[in-house]
């Protein structure tokens, strides 16, 4: 016993030894006597904790109490003699002490039954009770709360009955609290929060009951708290992180609360927690709708909301993450790959444009909309040219006045909007008699605004001429002003336009409002984007501007996940997917133009389309008999896109008489591959030659002649996503945010 009191000091002593002579010479064998000196030392360095002093009385007592109500019928105890002599010396198993006081009872997996005695609450130094993985039963001891130094309790894996007592709080460090699967019942202490260091705690598959304590919520050090299978009812309280003055957020990365009782709507606030990586509320009895904060939860991997009560739609973020799996059991939840399609807002009264003040009930104001006020406040002044549209010189003036005092009105209006409007807010169209209607957006503006806004062409197509209008308070829109002999008739056209409103994807053109004049002019309002069309960024670039392979990748990902969005969730097939139907915002990220515009429009011009786009190169080859598009020539004029970014070629560019997949396909088959890439590719070392070839083959399977042998969207992205894994998530994207 003495002896064990030596060791430490031979180490020492050793060691200093050791540093004299590596300081004289560099000896190899120095070293490896190092080593082997250091094993010895590690090895009586935990001997230290058994400081060799004689078992307190209490202590002595405590340990034969437990030992007498456990059943050891494996003789795991058989160490622990009536002596009591080796006790704090090594002699008694799972002991260990620090000045004749046990600070660890460490006795898993040693099939002991019987119950933990309540003497336990005399071991006053105990820092560690580890007991997991054996048959006891009983009660949960009450005297564990007497227990002032208790950092870790292992308790799962038993048969323990009985609750947890409140007196736990007389536990104040204790950190980790792992009780899961016994047959606990009561409910959860609020006073369990006094234990301000916890920060594990596992409760879970037991018969816990009662609400989960405001309180644990509010401790700032929990990172697990893992509450599943139990019968916890009441709601999940929203003071994450405590205090409002203190605006600390938790550092919790575990929630789990599945298969409880649990019911309300899950906070909000939980997109606070930055930190959390899972997050599993399923099989319980939430209501109401999974928040739009938690799409931006940036480490989150797990997510489970199935079974429950939920309803609306799921934030698209999370349905593009996580599995279907996650969401289903929901029977009023849309909006994820394999449920039904969030249900259409209810049909609109067409002719007389109500006055917005019928919406303000139904809305809130907040932050964002009181800087739209501001901003819609200074919507006053007004502008110069009523140019392609409708205004006119001789009005001018009486439209400048005029708007004056509606800008006030309209402020007032969309004060309250903020919330995604269904279906549209309608104004009407000012002195000209129209009807404006607007989606969820980031502009105000009155139908005179947009009427007088200064316009200037920046294309036109089969289906219309776009503009770029400035408003009077700087910002662009873009302004596609539909054909009028091409488009259907109102009624058709507001039920459709309706629906194209409520699109909204980071990589698609968002359509903010639509426009009906009185005679029948119809005007579509998007997103501006600033880069222009792919087309023109890849092919009309000065020749000293690269277009780096990561920027292309990013570009082919983005257009395949906005196709996949069109596909999968909102059911449309584009028709005329082009590189000039795809802009690209400040950042680069693509989005997809023109899309469900052929919904707007008569089929003969739908069919005029199709040939079009044949004579560009994107047409798929089964068009020239079929009347109607389909995903799978979608498909292939992503096929089409991609070879674009990849040879620098336009589709249109004629290259040696044929189109570009031929043209690909007929080098790749004389073994020239290298002699596809656009030249800029192949300068830069950086771009493996492997991640070019597989976007190839990727390619060239989508522009197959056959339909059936392309890949869906969905996979095409995924392939992509492979070739670029470091390239898969990037939420957080600005015109995403602005639907949210
Ligand atoms: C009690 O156990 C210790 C350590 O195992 C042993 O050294 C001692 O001899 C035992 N005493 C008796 C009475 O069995
Ligand atoms: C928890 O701590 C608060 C103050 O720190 C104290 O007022 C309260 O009595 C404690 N609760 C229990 C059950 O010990
Ligand atoms: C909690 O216990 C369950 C059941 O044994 C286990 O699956 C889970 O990993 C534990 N969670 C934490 C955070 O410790
Ligand atoms: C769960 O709690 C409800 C009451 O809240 C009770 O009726 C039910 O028996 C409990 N179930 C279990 C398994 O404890
Ligand atoms: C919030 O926490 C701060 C700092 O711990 C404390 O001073 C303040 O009193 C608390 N406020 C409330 C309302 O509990
Ligand atoms: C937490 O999130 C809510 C809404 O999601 C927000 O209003 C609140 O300010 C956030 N709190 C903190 C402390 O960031
Ligand atoms: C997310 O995870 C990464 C890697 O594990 C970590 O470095 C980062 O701190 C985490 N972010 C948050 C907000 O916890
Ligand atoms: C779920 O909540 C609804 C209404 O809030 C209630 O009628 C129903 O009984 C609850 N179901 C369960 C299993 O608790
Ligand atoms: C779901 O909630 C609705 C009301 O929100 C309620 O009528 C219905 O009973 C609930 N369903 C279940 C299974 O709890
Ligand atoms: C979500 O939970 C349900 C029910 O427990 C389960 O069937 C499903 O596989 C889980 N999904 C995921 C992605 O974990």
């Amino acid at each position: 016993m003495n002896q064990s009191q030596t060791y430490p000091l031979q180490f020492r002593h050793f060691t200093q030894k050791w540093i004299s002579v590596r300081c004289s010479s560099s000896s190899h064998t120095h070293l490896l006597l190092f080593i082997l000196l250091l094993l010895f030392a590690s090895g009586f360095a935990s001997d230290q904790d058994w400081d060799g002093v004689v078992i307190t009385q209490s202590d002595f007592q405590a340990l034969k109490s437990l030992k007498h109500e456990f059943t050891d019928s494996r003789g795991h105890l058989r160490s622990w003699n009536d002596t009591g002599y080796g006790a704090c010396s090594g002699g008694w198993v799972g002991i260990k002490c620090l000045k004749g006081q046990v600070i660890a009872l460490q006795l898993p997996w040693r099939g002991l039954s019987g119950r933990i005695s309540e003497k336990i609450g005399q071991l006053q130094a105990l820092r560690k009770l580890s007991l997991h993985d054996n048959a006891l039963t009983g009660v949960f001891p009450n005297s564990l709360g007497s227990l002032p130094n208790l950092r870790g309790l292992y308790l799962f894996n038993n048969r323990i009955s009985g609750s947890i007592p409140p007196s736990i709080s007389g536990c104040p460090v204790l950190r980790t609290l792992n009780l899961n699967n016994n047959k606990l019942t009561g409910t959860i202490p609020s006073s369990l929060a006094n234990s301000t260091k916890l920060y594990r705690i596992n409760l879970s598959f037991n018969s816990i009951s009662g609400s989960i304590p405001v309180s644990l919520f509010g401790s700032f050090s929990l990172t697990f708290i893992a509450l599943q299978h139990n019968n916890l009812s009441g709601s999940v309280p929203d003071s994450w992180g405590g205090n409002e003055t203190e605006k600390k957020i938790n550092q919790l990365q575990i929630l789990t609360l599945d298969h409880n009782q649990l019911s309300g709507t899950i906070p909000a606030t939980i997109g606070n927690i930055s930190s959390i990586t899972q997050f599993d509320f399923s099989n319980n009895n939430f209501t109401g709708k999974i928040p739009t904060s938690l799409s931006n939860l940036p480490n989150l991997t797990h997510f489970n909301v199935s079974y429950n009560n939920l309803s609306g739609s799921v934030p698209y973020l999370l349905s593009e993450r996580f599995d279907p799996s996650s969401f289903v059991g929901n029977s009023q939840l849309c909006g994820y790959i394999t449920s039904t399609p969030c249900p259409s807002p209810p049909p609109q009264t067409l002719p007389s444009p109500p006055p917005s003040s019928s919406n303000h009930r139904d809305r809130k104001l907040n932050t964002k909309d009181i800087i739209l006020i501001a901003a819609g406040a200074l919507l006053v002044i007004l502008l110069l040219l009523c140019s392609v549209l409708l205004c006119c010189l001789i009005r001018k003036k009486a439209a400048k006045r005029n708007n004056g005092k509606k800008t006030g009105q309209a402020v007032s209006g969309r004060g309250e909007k903020g919330v995604p409007v269904v279906g549209g807010e309608i104004e009407s169209g000012g002195e000209t008699g129209g009807k404006l209607v607007h989606f969820d957006g980031p502009f105000v503006f009155t139908a005179d605004d947009l009427l007088c806004a200064t316009a200037e062409i920046m294309g036109k197509s089969t289906y219309g001429t776009v503009y770029k209008a400035t408003l009077e308070d700087g910002n662009h829109v873009a302004v596609k002003r539909l054909r009028e002999k091409v488009a259907k008739g109102r009624k058709e056209f507001e039920i459709e336009v309706v629906e194209l409103g409520k699109i909204r994807h980071p990589n698609i053109l968002a359509l903010r409002a639509y426009y009906l004049g009185p005679k029948g002019e119809k005007l579509l309002v998007f997103d501006y984007m600033p880069n222009g069309s792919l087309a023109t960024f890849l092919h009309a670039r000065g020749p000293d501007t690269l277009v780096t392979w990561p920027t292309r990748m990013n570009i082919a990902m983005g257009i395949a996940r906005g196709l996949r969005c069109l596909h999968n969730r909102e059911n449309i097939v584009h028709g005329n997917l082009t590189s000039s139907n795809i802009v690209l915002d400040k950042q680069t990220n693509p989005k997809i133009t023109d899309v469900g515009l052929s919904r707007l429009m008569t089929s003969a011009a739908n069919t005029n389309v199709i040939a079009t786009a044949g004579t560009l190169g994107y047409r798929a080859p089964e068009l020239s008999k079929l009347k109607n598009a389909t995903t799978k020539s979608d498909v292939y004029s992503l096929g089409v896109i991609m070879l674009e970014l990849l040879t620098g070629k336009s589709a249109s560019e004629a290259t040696d008489g044929v189109d570009l997949p031929s043209w690909v396909a007929s080098i790749v088959k004389e073994d020239w591959t290298n002699e596809v890439f656009d030249v800029e590719l192949m300068r830069d070392a950086s771009n493996s030659g492997d991640g070019l070839l597989q976007t190839l083959k990727l390619a060239l399977h989508c522009v197959d002649p056959s339909p059936a042998a392309r890949p869906e969207a969905q996979q095409v992205l995924r392939q992509l996503e492979e070739i670029r894994p470091e390239m898969v998530a990037r939420p957080g994207d600005d015109s995403n945010k602005a639907a949210a």
